[in-house]
């Protein structure tokens, strides 16, 4: 045993010495990306080149070096010049409960593996469920990621509303959901899977902002009915992905009041505006939906991944993979909410409900009202220095965090003007002064900045559209 790789692996010291090693080396990360000491957003490399570098370290690495490494070799969400994706700059006390998730590996599909983290799960989605506006019948529960949650709340959506037992007899009927054509692609992937092929997710086309055209869906739905599709479900985005719009909730929910539907509010992103005081109006009518989904590792400031996905009718999400409607009853006369593993996909998950608690107990609510209105300030400073650079073009006024916007130059063409754009992306890419994404709107290229660090200035903005003009030249 002396010699033993086991021995090795548990032991004691290592875990201490290394540990404190990495703490500090992230304490240190931690500094010199917020205050941008001689550090890039991203030090870009060619996949092959990432693959043979970990080839060869494998081989030939130092293992004191592992942590260090992996540290330089990717993106820098704590650096204020990333603007990236809607992954953000965790607040690092929720880095120590991933540790804590890590070690102590609760498997969190029955009660026993996983006390704590249980009663902390159902205390913490009680609370936004609260927030959302809901009674004391709603009920959350915690997941892997928007994409799972999304597809969870459609398939309780299918047992609560559709008339015959898809789940244990198949599909008898075509089915059918309408849904924003600029929602989430994990939507249409959902629907996929679920069954309901491409005639049963029925895109709603959307305004010149972006957002769903509501004056289209009693065509919509008429046409799909009419067509022999049962529509059960509408989804409304809180806001869509790609430009940060916001869809009317109000006016779906009362819709799918009207037509008997379950109204799903996908608000991965910005669901978290329930807590700003100043922005919750854009989530007005959310409290009218039968599910939510509210990413933390999106606008909470969270480790990915852990996703809330509340019910307005906590009784729904005991049926959505239940074989028979036995559902509340688990041969006791209460509810089983305890144990977690009957509502959600996962059978083990993680211990994620440490983050959202941890938050509230050491910072309050208050720090995502902080976090998000500061955020959505900050794209509206953004826009109004857009608007008075006249070589920048937006794509819509922002409601959220999500700016779209592109470079332009009166004698370039549309499609001139795409692939300059396309080549500032990349250029700004292989820089790594600033980290930004790119999407295609109607046919135009746009660069996408989703402001997701709390320590993001306007300054910096301003840099970043300085940044742009100067390599727009270089070509
Ligand atoms: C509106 C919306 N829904 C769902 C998702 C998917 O969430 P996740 O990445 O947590 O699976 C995203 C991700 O960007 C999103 O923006």
């Amino acid at each position: 045993m002396k010699d033993s790789l086991l021995l090795k692996a548990y032991s004691e010291n290592d875990f201490k010495r290394i540990g404190e090693k990495l703490l500090e080396q992230l304490s240190v990360h931690l500094s010199n990306t917020i205050n941008e000491n001689n550090s890039k957003v991203i030090n870009w490399n060619t996949p092959e080149n990432e693959l043979l570098f970990w080839q060869n370290f494998l081989e030939k690495g130092n293992t004191e070096d592992f942590f260090n490494e992996i540290i330089q070799r990717t993106t820098h969400t704590h650096h204020p010049k990333y603007v990236g994706h809607q992954v953000g700059a965790t607040a690092p006390i929720t880095a120590l409960t991933s540790l804590v998730s890590s070690f102590l590996n609760n498997g969190m599909a029955v009660y026993e593996m996983g006390m704590s983290p249980t009663a902390m799960e159902r205390i913490v989605t009680d609370q936004i469920c609260e927030k959302i506006g809901w009674d004391k019948n709603a009920r959350g529960l915690l997941t892997s990621g928007g994409t799972l949650a999304n597809l969870t709340a459609l398939l309780t959506a299918r047992k609560a509303k559709v008339s015959h037992d898809v789940w244990n007899e198949g599909h008898t009927k075509p089915l059918g959901i309408l849904v924003s054509e600029e929602a989430h692609y994990c939507a249409d992937r959902a629907a996929k899977i679920m069954g309901l092929g491409e005639k049963g997710i029925i895109k709603i086309p959307v305004t010149v902002n972006f957002n769903m055209d509501v004056q289209k869906l009693e065509t919509a739905y008429r046409q799909a009915t009419e067509n022999g599709i049962e529509i059960f479900a509408i989804i409304g985005s809180a806001p869509s992905t790609a430009t940060g719009i916001y869809d009317d909730l109000d006016a779906i929910g009362d819709f799918a009041q009207d037509h008997n539907l379950w109204f799903h509010v996908d608000g991965a992103h910005g669901g978290a505006a329930i807590y700003s005081q100043k922005y919750s109006y854009l989530l007005k009518g959310i409290e009218k939906a039968d599910s939510v989904v509210i990413d933390g590792h999106k606008m909470m400031l969270m480790p990915t991944i852990t996703t809330a996905l509340l019910f307005k009718n906590g009784a729904d999400s005991h049926g959505t993979f239940s074989q028979k409607a036995d559902y509340l009853l688990n041969d006791t006369d209460h509810e089983d909410w305890y144990n977690g593993g009957k509502r959600t996909f996962e059978c083990t998950k993680n211990m994620m409900s440490l983050h959202w608690y941890v938050l509230l107990k050491f910072y309050g609510e208050g720090l995502f009202d902080e976090f998000v209105t500061r955020q959505y300030n900050l794209a509206r400073d953004f826009e109004k220095t857009l608007y008075s650079h006249p070589n920048f073009e937006l794509a819509v006024a922002p409601q959220s965090n999500i700016l779209c916007f592109r470079y332009i130059n009166e004698q370039l063409s549309d499609s001139e003007l795409n692939h300059l754009n396309s080549k500032i992306r990349q250029t700004l890419l292989e820089d790594g002064e600033f980290y930004l994404v790119q999407t295609k709107l109607n046919g135009i290229h746009y660069l996408r900045t989703s402001l997701m660090n709390p320590f993001t200035t306007i300054t910096h903005l301003k840099g970043l559209l300085e940044k742009i003009k100067t390599v727009a030249k270089s070509f």
